[in-house]
């Protein structure tokens, strides 16, 4: 039978382009929509994808590359505008009679939270669910693995793992990597039968803390890594400092509630789950796995003098970086704000859904692939998670 053809968006990105490439080992048609010509698109042509370039917010491109496509992966870049992203391919998938999508969400997601992209990561997946001639799976991952290799460089060079991740013993999370996010789109894309309908919330194999994280980063890198827990205000200046090629004004002001929930706990709440293993088909890998895999292909985890100057530059950067105004960038972009928001373990809804998906999640598995012995107990019932947290 001819297999469908699939399109990935923000395919040149770390969830995109590994869903890309395990689509193409499997030797599914794909559509890459990127949006320039580099490297990475070379290397998704090498691997047999056809490469449409374009703009993920007009939805001429997107008509465009929707057209003869069957089934979609949904990958919103991150902030500003993923509802107008997610509008704009709802419609184009509608158009192009889609019959399957898999929507990468939030671990989050909720329509009450203090996080403007993540109610509009809610709202994406709420509207996609309306449309009732295509199914529709929901990728609802947590804190990926990659946000820790965003301080490799002062890792390698300093021997320091500066995040604003709170208590340094407390197993805050399950990271998974960009591979295994990938692999249970995959699982989704190639099998709707099994998995339309559901959500799923993909984790690495163990909660670990943020000194078990810079601890492994220390031992793949050969030297000894300790986390620093730093304070919002550091946090804020830090990635303002990354630009040009760092972060925009909208993502810093969602980046610290992301943080903030990080310390809350929120994502280590029903973690770790089977998701990887259960939808993707494998076991998902060990973070020290991913940390040497990362790390064997960035320069800056080599130590040497100019790399060592280079790091010690970017932290004084950071110092005489402004601390940049939220509530100020806020209302110059028209930020939309709730009067009374909540985080996700205060929300009753959020609270209701994630309950809900863990249920979900174990029936549909265990009525479809595995046996009773297979599977991981249910969860801990996430209300008394949130009451003792
Ligand atoms: N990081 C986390 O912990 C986390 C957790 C949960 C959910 N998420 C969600 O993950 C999503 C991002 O996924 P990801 O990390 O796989 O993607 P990503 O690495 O941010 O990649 C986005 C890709 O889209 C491209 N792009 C940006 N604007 C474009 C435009 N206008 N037209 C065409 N292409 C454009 C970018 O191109 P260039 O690279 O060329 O700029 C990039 O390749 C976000 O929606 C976020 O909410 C992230």
């Amino acid at each position: 039978m001819k297999k469908p053809r699939i399109l990935i968006t923000s395919a040149a990105g770390k969830t995109g382009y590994a869903t890309a490439m395990q689509l193409l080992d499997k030797d599914y048609p794909v559509r890459a929509f990127v949006k320039r010509h580099d490297v990475r698109a070379q290397r998704l042509k090498d691997a047999g994808a056809e490469i449409y370039v374009g703009d993920l917010f007009s939805i001429k491109d997107m008509r465009e590359a929707m057209a003869g496509v069957q089934r979609a992966y949904h990958c919103a870049p991150t902030a500003p505008n993923p509802l107008h992203f997610g509008s704009v391919f709802a419609v184009a998938a509608a158009e192009n009679k889609v019959e399957h999508v898999v929507v990468l969400s939030q671990w989050l997601s909720n329509p009450n939270h203090p996080s403007f992209a993540t109610r509009e990561t809610w709202l994406n997946e709420s509207i996609i669910k309306q449309f009732r001639d295509m199914t529709v799976t929901v990728n609802n991952v947590g804190w990926f693995a990659d946000n820790y290799f965003m301080v490799l460089e002062p890792a390698a060079q300093l021997g320091i793992l500066p995040m604003p991740l709170g208590d340094g013993e407390t197993k805050n999370n399950a990271p998974p990597s960009n591979e295994d996010i990938a692999a249970v789109n995959v699982g989704a894309l190639i099998d709707p039968g099994s998995h339309a309908g559901r959500t799923y919330r993909p984790t690495g194999p163990d909660l670990l803390s943020p000194n078990d994280i810079a601890d492994t980063i220390g031992r793949v890198l050969g030297r000894k890594v300790s986390y620093q827990n730093i304070s919002e205000n550091i946090f804020l200046k830090a990635i303002t400092s990354m630009r040009p090629s760092g972060y925009s004004d909208a993502v810093v002001t969602q980046l610290r509630l992301y943080a903030e929930e990080y310390r809350r706990g929120t994502f280590a709440v029903g973690g770790p789950t089977k998701a990887v293993l259960e939808v993707g088909g494998r076991e998902p890998e060990s973070f020290e796995a991913t940390a040497r895999r990362v790390i064997a292909q960035r320069p800056e985890a080599t130590q040497t003098l100019g790399n060592r100057f280079r790091a010690v530059r970017n932290f004084l950067k950071i110092l005489v970086t402004p601390l940049p105004d939220v509530a100020a960038i806020e209302a110059r972009r028209g930020h939309v704000l709730l009067a009374a928001p909540n985080f996700a373990q205060s929300d009753q809804e959020w609270l209701d859904e994630h309950d809900d998906q863990f249920r979900i999640t174990h029936k549909a598995v265990d009525a479809v692939k595995h046996t009773d012995a297979d599977i991981s107990p249910i969860q801990k019932p996430i209300h008394s998670l949130a009451a003792e947290a």
